[in-house]
């Protein structure tokens, strides 16, 4: 059995994959994949680990000889599912394990905009940090006792929850599209419609999956709807936030800061104007970049292979429908 990995991922999982007597080989090049290349690689394996790069029909039908695929992350937005469910390949993904690692880098994301701190470090290192005490400059916001807004309420818009309700005892409302009862129960959450939680919430932290019906959605009309005083933190996925509308909401005051470990494009270009503004606190998708989370994401591709090499059904899969014809 021959499995191909689209990146480098750590070796727990490729050594689960190897004590199987399978073939694993790693694409370790700088430059990401190419389309030919990965068709190249994959039209004769029986497994694929995605490291994030696209799966699209033209791929699939290239490589529709394989049992099994898992994506290294919990989106799969950058996966035909419904070409992959048509020609029977079961699709896994890594949800849970990521979940803290995630919410922490989102909750990161929002102490280190209320205080500015990207921006005062880059003061220092630019030799700014002037003699004398500024009083009223460069001023923060503090976050107790204020409204968090989860869009998302899923694993990760749960520990967001959780953790700011345990730091700050911020009250919680949420967007989602069924109600979470465990969150009402547990942190006191509350459902709102998607126009009151933009109207209400102090800190807005999306956590939903990117789809057809939520690209874009934070834009011009929404951030109009948002306080001035409110800030927006994106974990998910770039596209999600329509970036020429956020600069303008920063820059005109009509939302006061931003959050993001998610862009579109990814990577961000080094000239972005987000990057210099003072509200803006930016990181380079690193929402799961820890040792445990992604070794247990590496674990969980490992067994979702595994699975769908041995015909049977996988620990995390996204498209259960495609086990309805057999
Ligand atoms: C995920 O798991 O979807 C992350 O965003 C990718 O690292």
């Amino acid at each position: 059995m021959k499995i191909f990995i689209s990146g480098v991922i750590p070796q727990i999982g490729v050594k689960m994959l190897q004590e199987e007597g399978y073939i694993v080989e790693e694409w370790n090049h700088s430059q990401p994949i190419t389309l030919n290349k990965l068709i190249d690689k994959c039209k004769d394996a029986d497994g694929y680990i995605n490291v994030m790069s696209p799966v699209s029909g033209k791929f699939l039908e290239a490589c529709s000889q394989l049992k099994v695929i898992s994506t290294f992350s919990v989106g799969f937005n950058h996966i035909d599912i419904p070409t992959s469910t048509r020609l029977g390949i079961p699709v896994g993904n890594t949800p849970e394990v990521l979940s803290n690692a995630t919410a922490d880098t989102a909750f990161l994301l929002m102490l280190n905009v209320s205080r500015k701190a990207f921006f005062n470090y880059r003061r220092i290192i630019e030799g700014n940090w002037k003699p004398g005490f500024l009083s009223v400059d460069y001023l923060g916001q503090e976050l107790n006792g204020k409204t968090l807004g989860i869009f998302g309420m899923g694993r990760i818009g749960f520990k967001m929850a959780e953790k700011c309700k345990g730091a700050y005892g911020m009250k919680v409302i949420y967007h989602n599209r069924h109600k979470q009862e465990q969150a009402e129960k547990e942190l006191g959450a509350t459902y709102v419609s998607f126009e009151e939680l933009l109207n209400q919430a102090d800190v807005l932290s999306i956590h939903a999956p990117l789809s057809e019906e939520n690209e874009g959605i934070f834009n011009d009309s929404t951030f109009k709807k948002m306080k001035n005083t409110s800030i927006l933190i994106n974990t998910a996925r770039g596209a999600m936030v329509n970036e020429k509308d956020l600069i303008q909401a920063l820059q005109s005051g009509q939302i006061w800061g931003a959050g993001l470990d998610v862009t579109d494009p990814e990577p961000m270009k080094a000239d972005n104007p987000l990057l210099q503004m003072e509200n803006v606190a930016i990181t380079p998708h690193i929402g799961s970049a820890t040792v445990e989370s992604r070794n247990a994401m590496s674990v969980l591709c490992a067994k979702n292979i595994i699975a769908g090499i041995k015909g049977e059904k996988l620990p995390c899969v996204v498209n259960p429908e495609v086990y309805k014809n057999n």
